[in-house]
């Protein structure tokens, strides 16, 4: 039976790749090689999501930690070179948008290994972002294409993708979030902050952009604080986001301003948050996503997003990337509308896993497909 190796290193990649490895597992006619990178190590980016996903336990761990992204990208492709001389897998499938997705797809790409991209063809057309670089390459590296919105497509035939790669799949973070909607709204984290549903908005930054720079995350600790006057502000603060913060006073100012600064949360716990907030206010790319779904109003705090389906048929708005707008966000009072975006209908895994068995039909032997490059 082939062997199809599935990579996941960051918590996004988590979300998006658990349904498509249960789907391909229930199909029978592969076997299963999970590799996490350990780009993601802390126990809430990390095994509390994987525990509330059901994941299956990984078969390798590369445990490469946090560095500067040449180191980070480096350590993975050495280790994940290994793993491939190593166990020799017939289809290599990648997510998303972070270093591990790069590092591996080059790792395969050089050893001749048939490589898929989950979420392919997104693009901010910004190349500051690290995460728009390792979109373009890894796409460029890849033989399956498996896309989420209808805008992918263009983009990557834009770029001179031969169309026959590209496989209009929708979106697996869907998925997951339909099959564990139901536990996610009983748990009630809310309640736990004292605080009642739609009445609250919750707030994630992380992006090196806004986290990175001490003049610009004051100004955002400042934008909460007047937020935090208007409505009671929940902000699970990423590790990235905590360590800026420790460097000034920035945590205490906002604890004193109605903001609740709690801890990463895990997978069922951040869905139940954002289910049941009044707005969200994100520069992350999945929670705009999952907002849309949810049909709560998201405010994505940057200059640009990759995911404009999520604004011209979900409930995400761009708000900019002036701190001084964070303010002016407000709960909704309306009750929320989940958006219909085709193909983000919970069965994205299915149709993944049709592609990916097609491709490990057809793929040529490795010899054929290095003569060929
Ligand atoms: C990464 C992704 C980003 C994604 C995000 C999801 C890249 C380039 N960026 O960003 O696209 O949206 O994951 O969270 O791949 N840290 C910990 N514990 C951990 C992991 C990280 O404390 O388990 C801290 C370290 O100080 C580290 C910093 O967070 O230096 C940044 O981690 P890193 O993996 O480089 O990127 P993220 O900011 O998490």
């Amino acid at each position: 039976m082939p062997l199809v190796a599935y990579v996941v290193g960051a918590r996004p990649n988590f979300v998006k790749m658990a349904p498509v490895i249960d789907a391909m597992r229930r199909r029978g006619h592969t076997r299963q090689l999970v590799v996490h990178t350990g780009q993601h190590y802390d126990r809430s980016l990390s095994d509390d999501i994987l525990a509330d996903l059901g994941f299956p336990d990984p078969d390798v761990s590369l445990g490469v930690g946090s560095g500067n992204h040449g180191d980070q990208t480096a350590k993975v492709l050495a280790g994940f070179e290994e793993v491939l001389l190593e166990r020799r897998p017939d289809l290599v499938v990648v997510a998303g948008d972070v270093n591990s997705t790069l590092a591996c797809a080059l790792a395969a790409a050089k050893l001749g290994v048939q490589v898929a991209h989950l979420e392919a063809g997104l693009r901010s057309d910004d190349w500051s972002m690290p995460e728009e670089i390792n979109r373009v390459l890894t796409d460029r590296m890849s033989d399956v294409l498996l896309t989420h919105s209808p805008e992918a497509e263009p983009n990557l035939l834009r770029e001179g993708i031969d169309p026959a790669r590209i496989h209009y799949v929708g979106n697996t973070m869907i998925d997951s979030l339909r099959k564990l909607e139901g536990r996610a709204r009983r748990r009630a984290a809310w309640r736990e902050l004292g605080l009642n549903d739609h009445e609250y908005v919750l707030v994630t930054l992380h992006r090196p952009s806004n986290v990175d720079e001490p003049v610009r995350l004051n100004a955002i600790v400042e934008a909460l604080t007047t937020l935090g006057a208007s409505a009671p502000v929940v902000f699970p603060v990423h590790p990235r986001t905590r360590d800026q913060l420790r460097l000034g006073s920035g945590l205490e100012q906002l604890e004193r301003a109605n903001v609740r600064c709690i801890g990463p949360a895990g997978y069922l716990d951040f869905l139940s948050l954002q289910g049941a907030a009044g707005a969200i206010v994100t520069d992350s790319g999945g929670v705009q996503e999952e907002a849309s779904a949810l049909g709560v109003p998201c405010y994505t705090f940057r200059a640009n997003t990759e995911r404009p389906v999520t604004i011209t048929h979900g409930t995400n708005v761009l708000l900019g990337d002036d701190p001084a707008l964070i303010a002016d966000v407000r709960p909704s009072t309306l009750p929320p509308t989940p958006s219909a975006i085709p193909l983000w209908d919970g069965h994205a895994a299915e149709r993944s896993a049709d592609a990916l068995t097609m491709a490990l039909a057809e793929r040529p032997a490795v010899e054929e497909r290095l003569a060929l490059a």
